[in-house]
């Protein structure tokens, strides 16, 4: 048997939780936040996750460039306004029952990795869309320099390993409302 990843533990009860299992509220609308509690553990477990279930459509930072590409799909970027914007709860429910040409990844996927998922993806839009007043006053004086290089293209992040502590910090400050640190 499997553990579940340390932290991904949902707030209600397991059976009763409709937001966990199935990323809505009771009214059947998708929960905006995940019911999962945010720690580096999952955000971590989401970004292996990612790279083995998403990333060969929709590219190591989620520009849509996986290499599937080269295959006739053309997944969406998720760098755009309407996907940074859209609820958790709708990403969950892509994930678990597909949506027009992307398959379900429910078999392969469980819901605890779901979630986990999803923690990565919105690290990877903070990553790429990155406002300087986004970072904390301390973190930004030692990354202040590495800061001119966030939009730059996915593959900048590919090759210098050490950008992707960018997503680290921006994370950070994005679930600084769930007061979690991460580092
Ligand atoms: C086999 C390729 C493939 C894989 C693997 C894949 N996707 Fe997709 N995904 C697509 C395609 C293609 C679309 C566009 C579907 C369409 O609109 O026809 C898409 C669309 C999406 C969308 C946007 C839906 C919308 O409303 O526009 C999200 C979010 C998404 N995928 C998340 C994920 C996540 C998270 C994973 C990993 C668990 C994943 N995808 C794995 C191909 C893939």
């Amino acid at each position: 048997m499997r553990l579940p990843v340390s932290g991904t533990v949902s707030r209600g009860d397991l059976r009763e939780d409709v937001a966990y299992y199935v990323g809505k509220e009771k009214d059947g609308s998708f929960v905006k936040q995940s019911p999962v509690e945010v720690s580096r553990n999952v955000l971590y477990r989401g970004k292996e996750r990612y790279n083995i279930y998403c990333s060969s459509c929709h590219g190591g930072v989620g520009d849509g460039k996986g290499v599937i590409l080269n295959y006739g799909l053309i997944p969406p970027t998720f760098h755009s306004d309407r996907l940074r914007s859209i609820e958790d709860g709708y990403i969950y429910d892509v994930i678990t029952n597909g949506i027009r040409t992307m398959p379900s990844y429910r078999h392969s996927v469980p819901v605890q990795d779901r979630w986990a998922i999803i923690l990565y993806v919105r690290a990877l839009q903070r990553s790429q869309n990155a406002r300087v007043q986004d970072i904390p006053d301390d973190v930004k004086r030692s990354w202040w320099a590495s800061l001119a290089f966030l939009n730059l293209s996915s593959q900048y992040i590919r090759k210098h390993g050490d950008l992707e502590k960018i997503i680290t910090v921006e994370h950070f400050h994005d679930m600084g409302r769930r007061s979690e640190v991460f580092w």
